[in-house]
């Protein structure tokens, strides 16, 4: 239906920052004559604050963007007229005095017609309108041109984001930069950003932002606070996003002059009153904000159980606070112990969600919306649906989603997401052996429910790009996609991203399709296969590889991984009874290792890594193959990005191959880190003699050391021969040299350093005296990649540069100086001298 082809364009070259993501209304250049478009916008609201008002002005932006055509902007139509005509329904039969032909629309949807002369953009309500101006300036920038007559109407009511901003203006897993919030406990003075940042979010149909961490500090609550509230509601307003808040359950409690009760029992008549009042001052300042996020009795937050108060009753305290201004509560179903034992074979995290929520499926206030993690446990690279979704019926529900990719590579992984959150949406649950996808049920529909929808965890930042990636908003812009209509295709989705923020060569279609498509799977293959989970250090970063942080410890996130078996065994025959949880024909399916799927059967099963999967391999051969082929593919995004040149701006191309670059070495330290863990764990053999193997390696310890001493790199798997180099003091220059024994040729040369927290250590690398580059480990200090770093030398520090085309002979001299700083000892592991196409 779409019809690009008639177009030609023409990559822009001036620089880009990224700040206009996919709002960039890039010039169209046609090879035939664009048609011509009306001559005026008729904007249905001309009060400055309106979405309505909004709409007229973000049209005339993007046609004058797009098309060059410069469009005047009235408040009515004279006779005769062909226009653009934005508003209301409601705004369109007051100025016609007849009302539009349209199907019926719901709450915030909209009506597009550009069949005849007057293009109708119509609301159901003024954010409505809004939608639909975007999504005709989405048409425009995409050069189609088709007539169109349909309406758009929401899957839920619910389409949220929420930020992790602190009030110190941190963000917790936030790797694009400081709060556009918040800063020094305060609301910021210049809301430019947070502005900004409505008007992408209104161009995906968001409709309200939860703005500060659901870990949340009670002085939000504060009047300086609140006024600061009330200064970002107005700033996003026009663009119909709302503004919602984070509650800490104890608040009342919090010993500051304005929360001085001395208990914060939900039952207590004074807290009731008490969080009333506070809900009363704030919609005094914000008469529509959204409603509240609370997290409680969740990882160390207070909460009901405190007083023997079950969840609901704690959620309905705010409900009923909220209830007569019409806000609703987003109740986290997030909660578990966080000390359980591994010891008991039967304790299971994962069971906790059921285990709290099940019984008090009723009993919260209807305008409780329950928001459910898309897995049991926490935001893995894959994980089974949660099953609360399915014992919630009478309850309104939510998935949270996470665009921050907090185990997911911290935006310095491409990983587009959508694929894996669609595992979750078209997930059959089969509730009462009916057809119960996962997408249905949180739209209200499966069990007639009137709210629900969405939320996605986002933490932009500062940052000019947002996230810190560009590649990354790919997750934004879909979310929103997803939130509105979760039947929406991710590839689909991805090829209007791409167009909107890079343009339609076709090369570029295909690159970043290719990359962004393989990303998730590949991120898979070279981190936690067969549902183990990511096996990222949980106990740290979150960020590299550390596989044994997920035992031998209360959070649950086990592998009870020995050097003989792997795996949970969560049956109900002989385990933590997880799979009970499912809707019996889903149950039935877990429960069976003959019927569950290979790539979830460790995080249902307990097995010998020699067990055979579907597939015909053993686990752990599945293990080893799956990170070299991830690996392996992670390579190709460097060149693949490559063929790019020249066809994107330089400042996003260069942006975006530093990024691809340093995900292809970190790719590798992956590999091996896994790879050899469970080498090493089981003394199995990789048949294709791969882990532990090197030949085009060499290890900086055994290299000729001056000013360097070896180092016993914890955990042993974050370094190649479990050793490191570093300099003998923080003042000592070290050099590190070897005579090379490789056959004349051109290689690549990778070095693999360590860059660390607290220190830009230099190094200069050069064969017989000739540099061949010298670099700074200052990616993490200088806040480029933007990753949780680490002060040690381990999986989140290890890096990789690489010079390419060296030319070398047999008996030249390689010699690397490196010269500490600050607490960085300019620690490196080995350097590989690569023939071309060999990755090692
Ligand atoms: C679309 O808009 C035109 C005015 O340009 C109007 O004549 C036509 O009836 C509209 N189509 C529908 C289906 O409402
Ligand atoms: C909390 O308030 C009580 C009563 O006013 C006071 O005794 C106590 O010292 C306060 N605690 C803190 C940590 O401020
Ligand atoms: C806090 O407690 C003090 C002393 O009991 C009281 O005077 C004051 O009004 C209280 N403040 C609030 C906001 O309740
Ligand atoms: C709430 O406000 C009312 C009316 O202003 C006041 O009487 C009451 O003490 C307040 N409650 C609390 C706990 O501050
Ligand atoms: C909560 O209940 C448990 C047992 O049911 C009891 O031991 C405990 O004292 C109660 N705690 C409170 C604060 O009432
Ligand atoms: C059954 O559970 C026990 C622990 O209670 C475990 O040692 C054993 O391996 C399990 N059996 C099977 C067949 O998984
Ligand atoms: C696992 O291997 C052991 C031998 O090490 C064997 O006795 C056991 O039957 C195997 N378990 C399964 C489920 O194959
Ligand atoms: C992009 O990188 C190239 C090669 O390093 C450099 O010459 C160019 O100046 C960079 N361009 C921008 C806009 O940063
Ligand atoms: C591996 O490290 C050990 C010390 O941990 C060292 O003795 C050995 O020589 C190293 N092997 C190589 C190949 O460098
Ligand atoms: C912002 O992101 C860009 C692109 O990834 C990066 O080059 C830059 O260093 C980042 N800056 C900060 C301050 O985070
Ligand atoms: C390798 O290169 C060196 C230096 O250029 C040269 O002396 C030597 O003959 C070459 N060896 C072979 C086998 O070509
Ligand atoms: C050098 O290292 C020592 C500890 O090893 C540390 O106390 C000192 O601060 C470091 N010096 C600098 C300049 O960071």
């Amino acid at each position: 239906m779409l019809s690009f082809s008639l177009f030609l364009y023409v990559g822009s070259v001036a620089a880009e920052s990224g700040i206009d993501a996919w709002l960039r209304y890039a010039p169209l250049h046609s090879a035939n004559s664009i048609p011509s478009l009306p001559s005026r916008i008729v904007s249905l609201n001309t009060s400055v604050n309106d979405p309505v008002h909004i709409a007229g002005v973000e049209l005339q932006k993007g046609i004058s963007g797009i098309l060059g055509q410069n469009l005047s902007i009235t408040s009515h139509e004279a006779d005769s007229d062909s226009s653009i005509v934005v508003g209301t329904l409601i705004e369109y039969s007051n100025a016609y005095g007849h009302s539009a032909k349209t199907p019926s629309l719901e709450a915030d949807g909209f009506w597009l017609n550009t069949t005849g002369p007057t293009v109708q953009i119509l609301g159901q309500n003024e954010r409505g309108a809004l939608y639909g101006a975007f999504e005709y300036l989405s048409m425009l920038a995409q050069g189609n041109f088709s007539k169109v007559a349909y309406a758009s109407n929401p899957s839920a009511p619910v389409r949220w984001v929420n930020q992790w901003d602190n009030l110190d203006g941190s963000i917790e897993r936030g790797y694009g930069g400081p709060s556009i919030f918040f800063e020094n406990g305060l609301v910021v003075d210049n809301l430019d950003r947070a502005s900004e940042y409505a008007r992408l979010l209104a161009s995906i149909r968001i409709n309200a932002v939860v703005v500060n961490n659901v870990n949340a500090n009670a002085s939000l609550l504060s009047p300086a606070n609140l006024e600061g509230l009330g200064r970002l509601a107005d700033a996003m307003r026009p663009y119909g996003v709302q503004v919602g808040i984070s509650l800490n359950f104890a608040s009342p409690a919090a010993n500051l002059t304005y929360g001085n009760l001395t208990t914060f029992d939900p039952l207590d008549k004074g807290v009731i009153s008490w969080w009333s009042n506070v809900t009363d001052a704030i919609y005094r300042r914000v008469p529509d904000m959204a409603g509240y996020l609370v997290k409680a009795d969740s990882e160390g937050q207070p909460g009901p159980l405190t007083y023997n108060r079950t969840l609901a009753q704690g959620a309905n305290l705010f409900a009923n606070a909220l209830k007569p201004h019409g806000g609703i509560l987003m109740f986290r179903a997030f909660v578990y112990n966080d000390q359980i034992n591994e010891s008991d074979w039967k304790a299971d995290r994962a069971n906790a969600a059921v285990d709290f929520f099940k019984g008090l499926d009723g009993e919260f206030a209807d305008n409780v919306i329950v928001q459910i993690k898309y897995g049991p446990i926490d935001f893995q690279v894959r994980e089974p649906t949660s099953p609360l979704f399915a014992h919630l019926q009478n309850t309104s529900t939510a998935i949270e989603l996470e665009v921050t990719q907090e185990y997911l590579g911290q935006q310095c992984h491409l990983v587009y997401l959508p694929p894996l959150w669609k595992t979750v949406l078209d997930f059959d649950l089969r509730v009462d052996h009916k057809p119960s996808l996962v997408r249905d049920i949180i739209t209200g529909k499966r069990f007639n429910r009137p709210l629900g929808g969405s939320a996605a965890v986002v933490n932009v930042g500062t940052n000019q790009t947002w996230l810190g990636s560009h590649l990354s908003m790919s997750n934004l812009y879909a979310y929103g996609r997803l939130a509105w209509n979760p039947a929406d295709d991710p590839e689909a989705m991805l090829q209007d991203w791409i167009r909107l923020t890079f343009g339609p060569d076709p090369t570029v279609m295909k690159t970043i399709t290719s990359l962004s498509m393989a990303s998730w799977p590949t991120y898979e293959n070279y981190s936690g296969n067969l549902g183990i989970q990511t096996l990222t250090d949980i106990l740290y970063t979150h960020f590299g590889p550390n596989p044994q942080s997920q035992d031998n410890n209360g959070w649950g996130q086990w592998t009870r991984a020995d050097h003989k078996t792997i795996g949970m065994d969560r049956t109900v025959s002989n385990g933590t009874g997880y799979s009970g949880q499912y809707p019996a024909e889903v149950a039935a399916m877990y429960e069976n290792i003959s019927t569950t799927p290979d790539n979830l059967v460790l995080w249902f099963h307990h097995v010998n890594y020699t067990h055979k999967l579907h597939s015909g391999k053993t686990v752990i051969q599945h293990f080893y193959d799956a990170h070299y082929e991830g690996a392996d593919v992670a390579q190709t995004f460097v060149t693949q990005w490559e063929g790019l040149q020249g066809k994107i701006d330089e400042e996003r191309y260069n942006e975006t191959l530093f990024r691809l670059t340093f995900q292809a070495g970190h790719s590798i330290v992956w590999r091996d880190a896994i790879a050899n863990f469970y080498h090493n764990l089981s003394g199995i053999a990789d048949a294709g003699g791969r882990v532990g193997n090197h030949p085009w390696r060499i290890q900086a310890e055994s290299m000729t050391l001056d000013g360097y001493v070896p180092y016993a790199v914890s955990p042993f798997e974050a370094a190649s021969n479990a050793t490191g180099i570093v300099t003998s003091s923080n003042s000592t220059t070290g050099t590190a040299s070897t005579t090379l024994n490789f056959p004349n040729g051109t290689y690549d040369l990778a070095v693999n350093y360590f860059d660390m927290m607290g220190g830009n250590s230099s190094w200069t690398v050069s064969i017989n005296n000739h540099t061949v580059g010298s670099w700074l480990g200052d990616n993490v200090d200088s806040g480029r990649l933007g990753h949780a770093a680490s002060v040690y030398l381990d999986a989140h520090s290890a890096t990789r540069i690489t010079f390419r085309n060296v030319t070398i002979a047999k008996g030249d001299v390689l010699i690397i100086v490196g010269t500490p700083d600050g607490i960085e000892p300019a620690p490196l592991d080995y350097i590989a001298i690569l023939p071309k196409g060999v990755v090692d």
